[in-house]
């Protein structure tokens, strides 16, 4: 199973391990002559690490990306491109106690029931550091979503919540909401001094998004974002437009009415039947609390004996922060697929116009060939004519006629046809040689 590639409209497979030499992605499919976006992969970069962001790991990484094939004097060639970064401060050795142990909350006990083996350093590919490739890769996609506006933000981090949505408000953690701003900064603190972590739920607004996009039945728009917002770590839940609260409305209350100016509400969250309407596409996804805390748990050994068991050093206190930017990148993806998808059924619409210019110029290409024909009959009767030789030449009419039908059967269409057109070219050829 290609578990490791997203295989649509970039045919991405992404490889690498949280302590192994590096992280990386390889791009399959990339027409040739693009400017390769190599600033604006590096900001996304940016963006996603931890670097010395408030509650976010220690680990210092510079997660500088290098290009190793498939750009040639900053365009693509078209090529497959491999972008990968080093991991330089992978410190496998800080694992070796934790080899034989299934850390609580993380992936390391189903990894060990599936494979009977994984890379226990640092998650190794359940590790966030594996979500560099995915933003690295979207970064090639931004020429195809035009006017199309990704706004993420958090609405809830532990009890707070963020109502009064202000986004002209700018902070560490994305928090749209001045008025319990700093409280919230003041409980994460202690949340992080205690060693413990929280979780919350994140927003997601698609704006000027076209409406058509998504394919039924198994490309719907909504259940494609749905897979890509869910694998990513840490996320265990999402919900479109009024989301599970529609489990308390009526139908009166849910459907989106309409009128000659559209829509009167949006409670679908802009997808209907797995296709947009062309509203803005709502949806909130709940992000789990960092697994990795300070804080004695109880879990077992490989060999089943039981141990108490203390993350040290620092970790994310909540990842929504970290997470946004690799939500944004799962979402180009899709979009991606969508639009080219949608491309495709335009294009069918045109087809009928290119098929129809196609045979015209067959056309016009045939009777530029019989124009052609006659000259060089017109040009052979004077010749025969000059030398005294007889005009018509049976035999050669016959042995060409022999040669056609021979052609014909291979390319699939009746003797018969071929016999007539023959004839038709052969009058034609005597009555300018005569
Ligand atoms: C960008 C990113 C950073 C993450 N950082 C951490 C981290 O520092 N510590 C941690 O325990 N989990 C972190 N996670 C979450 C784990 O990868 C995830 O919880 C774990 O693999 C178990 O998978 P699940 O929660 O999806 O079941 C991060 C996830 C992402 C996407």
């Amino acid at each position: 199973m290609k578990s490791n590639s997203w295989e649509n409209y970039l045919g991405i497979t992404t490889f690498g391990e949280s302590h192994g030499i590096a992280i990386g992605v390889v791009i399959q499919d990339i027409k040739p002559g693009i400017k390769f976006p190599l600033v604006k992969i590096q900001k996304a970069l940016d963006a996603r690490k931890p670097g010395n962001k408030r509650f976010a790991s220690g680990r210092k990484e510079e997660d500088r990306i290098q290009i190793l094939s498939g750009v040639l004097e900053g365009k693509t060639t078209g090529m497959p491109i491999c972008m990968v970064v080093y991991n330089k401060d992978a410190k496998p050795e800080d694992y070796e106690n934790l080899k034989n142990i299934f850390r609580p909350g993380h992936a390391d006990f189903s990894l060990f029931q599936k494979f009977k083996i994984y890379d226990y350093r640092g998650g190794g590919r359940a590790s966030g550091r594996e979500t560099i490739a995915r933003v690295a890769a979207s970064g090639m996609i931004d020429h195809l979503l035009q006017d199309i506006t990704i706004k993420i933000y958090p609405v809830k981090i532990g009890k707070f919540e963020s109502s009064n949505i202000d986004t002209s408000f700018q902070n560490e953690i994305n928090w749209l909401d001045r008025n319990n701003y700093n409280e919230l900064i003041e409980y994460l603190k202690k949340i992080e001094n205690s060693g413990d972590s929280i979780g919350g739920i994140v927003e997601v607004k698609i704006e000027n998004i076209p409406a058509g996009l998504g394919d039924p039945v198994f490309e719907k728009l909504d259940a494609n974002l749905a897979k890509a917002i869910l694998s990513i770590g840490a996320v265990k839940g999402i919900e479109f437009g009024d989301g599970f609260i529609l489990a308390e409305l009526q139908g009166s209350q849910a459907n989106d009415q309409m009128s000659k100016e559209g829509f009167l509400s949006n409670h679908s969250g802009g997808i209907l039947g797995g296709i947009s309407t062309g509203q803005n596409i709502i949806f909130r996804f709940v992000v789990k609390p960092t697994s990795s805390i300070n804080i004695e748990q109880k879990t077992i050994s490989h060999t089943g004996e039981e141990v108490i068991f203390k993350s040290s050093g620092r970790h994310d206190t909540c990842i929504i922060p970290r997470i946004i930017p690799v939500a944004e990148a799962m979402i180009k993806l899709v979009l991606a697929d969508a639009i080219s998808y949608q491309k495709l059924i335009d294009n069918a619409q045109l087809e009928i116009n290119d098929f129809r210019e196609a045979i015209d110029k067959i056309d016009e290409d045939i009777l530029i060939g019989l124009f052609r024909r006659q000259e060089i009959s017109k040009l052979i009767g004077e010749y025969k004519k000059k030398k005294n030789l007889k005009i018509e030449d049976k035999n050669r009419e016959k042995e060409l006629l022999e040669k056609l039908k021979l052609k014909a059967r291979t390319w699939g269409f009746s003797e018969k046809q071929v016999s007539t057109l023959w004839k038709i070219i052969l009058e034609n050829s005597k009555k300018v040689q005569c």
